[in-house]
């Protein structure tokens, strides 16, 4: 979908960081943004950008968890739209916790947040993309979705998922007119580096090394022109490119950088 301008794109998690991010770079493209947040005073000052580019925009408090809400929320998606032609599920938390320090309620909830909302979204408004016979469904996932990061078995198992839904979904819709594009950022310098829960590591985890970060506004017009390209896959920067490629071609190799890297995180008694 070369041409933005008057489409509507449903955004999760648009009060902040990436999704933030992402309605204003589409609406600077002329398209028309929807977002869903529980954070409404963050939704507010979106909306206020996204507005200031001269495009529509509905702002819709929503816990992704919660099933009446994205109920609403695919309603309105639909009933306001005729149609929404861009799904962004982008809502997420973060969590980074060894698998023997996790409690099962940990992973219940972030695989609530991050996997089965998602899916439960996508299950809701798929059957009108499948009626229009187009669409496209973006779903935000990680680096973490294409390796394993121990320290965050929890969160990797979620994206992963995304990986995997979108994979399968890339090709299962094709001929349905729903294009499918998965997105795996490295770490870029948003609240969740401060509001994920950390349990028996150094708070100083919490600050990215230099060099290894990129800004939210970055990441979204990677995504932005991957989308527009249909891209499969969208890997936002140039370093989690090459350790992907590396993984692929090497392996071992990374596995060792992985361990030796992992051996100089700092622990703490919890
Ligand atoms: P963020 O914390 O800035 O934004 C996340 C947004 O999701 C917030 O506005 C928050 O209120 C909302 N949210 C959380 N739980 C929700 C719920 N139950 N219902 C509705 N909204 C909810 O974080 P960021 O970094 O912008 O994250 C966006 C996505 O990007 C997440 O899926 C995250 O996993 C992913 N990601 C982030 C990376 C990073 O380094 N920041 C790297 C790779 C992926």
């Amino acid at each position: 979908m070369q041409d933005l301008r008057n489409k509507w794109i449903l955004i999760t998690g648009a009060a902040s960081g990436i999704g933030r991010a992402l309605a204003i770079e589409f609406a600077a493209q002329g398209a028309n943004i929807i977002m869903a947040d529980i954070d409404e005073e963050g939704m507010k000052n979106t909306a206020a950008e996204v507005r200031a580019k001269g495009v529509k925009t509905i702002s819709i408090k929503a816990d992704v968890t919660r099933p009446g809400d994205l109920d609403k929320l695919a309603q309105t998606a639909v009933e306001e739209t005729g149609g929404l032609d861009i799904l962004v599920n982008n809502a997420g938390i973060g969590m980074v916790s060894e698998m023997k320090n996790t409690l099962w309620e940990e992973w219940e909830k972030i695989l609530a947040v991050n996997l089965h909302a998602p899916i439960q979204l996508t299950l809701r408004l798929l059957p009108h993309m499948i009626k229009k016979g187009r669409g496209h469904i973006v779903n935000i996932a990680s680096m973490a979705g294409l390796m394993g990061i121990p320290g965050m078995a929890q969160y990797s198992v979620t994206k992963f998922g995304l990986v995997g839904l979108s994979e399968a979904l890339r090709t299962e819709l094709h001929s349905y007119g729903i294009k499918v594009t998965a997105v795996c950022p490295g770490i870029v310098r948003t609240p969740i580096l401060q509001t994920s829960r950390i349990k028996g590591f150094d708070e100083e985890m919490r600050t990215p090394p230099p060099g290894m970060s990129i800004s939210p506004e970055r990441a979204a017009r990677a995504i932005v022109k991957g989308v527009k390209r249909n891209k499969a896959k969208v890997i936002t920067s140039a370093l989690p490119k090459l350790i992907y490629a590396l993984k692929i071609i090497a392996p071992g190799l990374v596995g060792l950088a992985g361990r030796k890297a992992y051996s100089r995180w700092k622990r703490v008694p919890i």
